[in-house]
């Protein structure tokens, strides 16, 4: 049934006024709730959405004869728009749960990196996996953060490093049906074995691999690991010109470890988003301001690396439109758990809990290029929402605890 009336909504977060304001300044009243709320959605995407006593049966002939439609009682639940998780490196074999001790010891991620442990030895245990077992364990990854509440997912490839692998990343992404999937190119991850040095790979990247995956249509954009020991900037302008060229969007991971000047590239070059940012200056911090560039934080990385936060209030105040994620990874960050995510953006970064949730869904949406489609309960947009048993104010309290009873994406339920 392609008319659906979802009723019995205690509360309904549309977040209209972050969208008015592109994601920037939010404050509590961007939220824009309605209170006893009906939505209505068509084939999918949001037609309609008020308080109850606006809604009248009747208009529902604009898109079907009313009868057809199909209602869904909510009862009462608390919804706002589901979560999008921005990056994520969901597809991977093998763990590094080993390298946890060794960090305790005192061993840097960099130094663990130099021995032949870090992504590298992801890249090992990847490469070895067939196609159906890496797709097998993104499946139960994906379900996990269906659960959650997530209706827009962000999947990176980057442990393979040569093309078979790469491709049998991405392929296992592309076989995911639900729920909306982002799938994004990270050849550029760090260099394998096989070259001798960082722009040797990225010419292979440019003249090869790129060219291949925008053939077969198996990304929707490429990211860049821009760090010492990683890729250089001079590494970065090429590939990213390269990428351009074919039609990606890019984005980059950069600032991280060691300030490289990644971000003001990435503001020049136009970019969906830039990564990390735990290193920015204070001019970046003024660039980022103005940028149609979304700052991705990741705290999760700088809480299992021990590392300082990026300053996210800085970046927030000074007008920077700012998205979260786990970077959920087997190295720097092996968790899922948007609630703690949350929390460490509560915490750790000083952000509000309307800042947290506008960063985990509207501005995620901008960090991907998808503001138009999600990020918010409006007319036009899928029909990407989450159901709570209590009101938001309750998320990114409680660690570990993330109250979402119900997922539904295109108006379908998923979980
Ligand atoms: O986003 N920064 C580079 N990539 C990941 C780490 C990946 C790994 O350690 O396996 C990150 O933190
Ligand atoms: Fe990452």
């Amino acid at each position: 049934m392609s008319l659906k009336v979802f009723h019995n909504i205690k509360k309904l977060a549309t977040l209209k006024g972050a969208a008015k304001k592109n994601g920037r300044h939010i404050i509590e009243a961007d939220l824009s709730p309605i209170l006893n709320a009906v939505m209505v959605s068509f084939k999918g995407k949001i037609v309609w959405v008020g308080p109850k006593g606006q809604f009248k049966k009747a208009n529902l002939k604009k898109w079907d004869h009313p009868n057809k439609a199909k209602y869904v009682d909510l009862k009462g639940a608390y919804v706002m728009p589901g979560f999008v998780e921005c990056h994520t490196h969901s597809v991977f074999s093998g763990d590094r749960s080993r390298e946890l001790e060794l960090r305790n010891k005192g061993v840097s991620y960099q130094q663990i990196a130099t021995q032949g442990g870090g992504i590298l030895n992801t890249v090992k245990a990847t490469r070895k996996a067939s196609g159906a077992e890496l797709a097998s364990l993104l499946k139960s990854r994906v379900q996990n953060f269906i659960q959650q509440g997530v209706t827009t997912l962000e999947v990176k490839s980057g442990y393979g490093l040569n093309a078979v692998t790469e491709l049998k990343m991405l392929k296992a992404i592309k076989e995911q049906k639900k729920p909306r999937l982002v799938s994004t190119f990270l050849g550029a991850h760090a260099r394998p074995k096989e070259f001798s040095t960082s722009s040797q790979y990225i010419n292979e990247l440019i003249n090869k691999q790129l060219p291949t995956v925008k053939k077969q249509g198996l990304a929707h954009r490429v990211d860049i690991f821009i760090e010492k020991g990683y890729f250089t900037l001079n590494d970065a302008k090429k590939y990213i010109n390269k990428a351009q060229s074919l039609g990606f969007p890019v984005c980059m991971h950069t600032e991280q470890l060691t300030r490289t000047g990644g971000a003001l590239l990435g503001i020049k070059s136009g970019v969906q988003s830039v990564d990390h940012l735990v290193q920015v200056s204070q001019s970046d911090i003024k660039a980022l301001s103005k940028a149609e560039t979304t700052c991705v934080l990741l705290p999760g990385a700088d809480f299992y690396l021990k590392m300082a936060y990026p300053p996210a209030r800085k970046l927030i105040d000074a007008g920077a439109r700012v998205a979260l994620a786990t970077d959920y990874n087997p190295g720097s960050c092996p968790t899922q758990s948007l609630s703690l995510i949350g929390l460490l953006s509560r915490l750790e970064m000083k952000m509000t809990l309307p800042e947290v949730l506008v960063a985990y869904t509207l501005g995620a949406a901008y960090s991907l290029g998808l503001e138009k489609e999600v990020g918010s309960l409006e007319t036009g947009k899928s029909c990407d929402f989450v159901c709570l048993d209590q009101s938001w104010a309750s998320l990114f309290y409680e660690a570990g605890h993330h109250p979402v009873q119900q997922t539904w994406w295109k108006s379908r339920k998923i979980y």
